[in-house]
């Protein structure tokens, strides 16, 4: 069986890629784009998840990250450097030590999700925790890297946001067209900007013949694009988007007045609701921050916002997996028994 070319050689054509470039991959890109037909025939609409969770750090991440580190190795980086609020520091992680060398990953003190830590410390990279926020860790690690050589492989790298439009090509592919409405988490704001940038540059090219509605959701406690500031203590169950002061926040706001889409906010309560239900009546397991698409999805259906027979994607940005602790918090408890057939009757079917 053979594999599927890299991300960066299948979309060479829109990417600064060049035979010099060497190919530093691990098989990231051509994630399911799975229909929700429960979730669909409610609100009248053809909804998809692009479920980001399938890449093999298990994040969105690792199309910017091939992009990155690639281009790094090119110029004859031997370290990448990264703030995190989790996914980034897996993937840095991961295609540093695929490309044989060092990342340095720096994370807010006890709010990572503890799937990715595990990724960051398997992966050898050099785990630095800080007493702050994600906001605080990329203003010193965006110091050190004015001063040293190391390679910033944040979002504010460009190399991180051209290969994350592939994402949007990918969509675009697989539906023929461009969707109507594209829903997507916001923390950052570095994904929403490549998903917009995307669907341009295929538009550009004659691939699509329309571009699609961007609109984005951040956490209610960590939504500073929404209210207009920055937010100096951001909170929110959705750790991977605890972001009070986004690197690329006017890019974002750019991309939503182009496309004629919307920037709001949705709850914790609302973003748990929405992880529940895509696992539950529609078999995917995403983690808490993907989820923030679902729920403004299902916001803005209830408030009327959509024609019959639209086509609406939610980016799912990352597994479930990757947050086991806010996985077994919210679910129904496991039911005890002693070990006979009876009493595994009355468990199985009375509960
Ligand atoms: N969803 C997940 C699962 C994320 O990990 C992130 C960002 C986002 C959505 C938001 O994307 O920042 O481009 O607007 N995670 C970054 C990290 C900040 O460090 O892993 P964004």
């Amino acid at each position: 069986m053979s594999l599927p070319p890299a991300l960066i050689v299948r979309y060479r054509a829109f990417l600064a890629v060049t035979d010099a470039t060497p190919v530093i991959s691990l098989g990231e890109g051509a994630t399911p784009l799975v229909a929700l037909e429960r979730l669909g025939a409610r609100f009248g609409v053809r909804v998809f998840a692009k479920f980001e969770g399938m890449n093999p750090t298990g994040s969105f991440k690792d199309r910017g990250m091939t992009m990155a580190v690639s281009k790094a190795v090119e110029r004859g980086a031997q370290a990448v450097i990264c703030a995190s609020t989790g996914n980034t520091s897996a993937s840095a992680a991961a295609y540093a030590a695929r490309a044989g060398i060092l990342a340095a990953v720096v994370i807010p003190e006890g709010k990572i999700a503890s799937g990715k830590l595990a990724q960051a410390i398997v992966h050898g990279a050099r785990v630095i925790s800080i007493d702050g926020n994600f906001d605080q860790a990329l203003e010193v690690v965006r110091g050190l890297a004015e001063v040293s050589d190391i390679e910033l492989v944040n979002s504010v790298n460009p190399h991180r946001i051209a290969g994350q439009m592939t994402g949007a090509f990918e969509i675009c592919d697989d539906l023929g067209q461009a969707p109507d409405v594209l829903c997507i988490p916001v923390g950052n704001a570095g994904n929403i900007t490549a998903y917009w940038a995307g669907f341009q540059a295929y538009h550009r090219a004659g691939r699509v013949s329309s571009v699609p509605r961007m609109m984005g959701f951040q956490a209610a406690g960590a939504a500073p694009l929404v209210l207009g500031h920055t937010i100096d203590h951001p909170e929110t169950v959705a750790t991977a988007i605890r972001i009070g002061n986004p690197a690329s926040g006017p890019q974002a706001l750019a991309a939503i007045a182009d496309s004629h889409g919307s920037i709001a906010s949705v709850t914790d309560a609302q973003i748990l609701a929405a992880y529940r239900l895509v696992a539950t009546t529609e078999g995917i397991f995403c983690e808490p921050a993907s989820a923030a698409s679902l729920a403004g999805f299902m916001m803005r259906a209830e408030a009327g916002e959509f024609t019959d027979g639209q086509t609406v994607v939610c980016v799912l940005t990352g597994h479930g997996l990757k947050d086991p602790d806010i996985a077994v918090a919210n679910a129904s408890p496991v039911i005890r028994i002693p070990s006979t057939v009876a009493d595994l009757e009355r468990a199985v079917f009375d509960g």
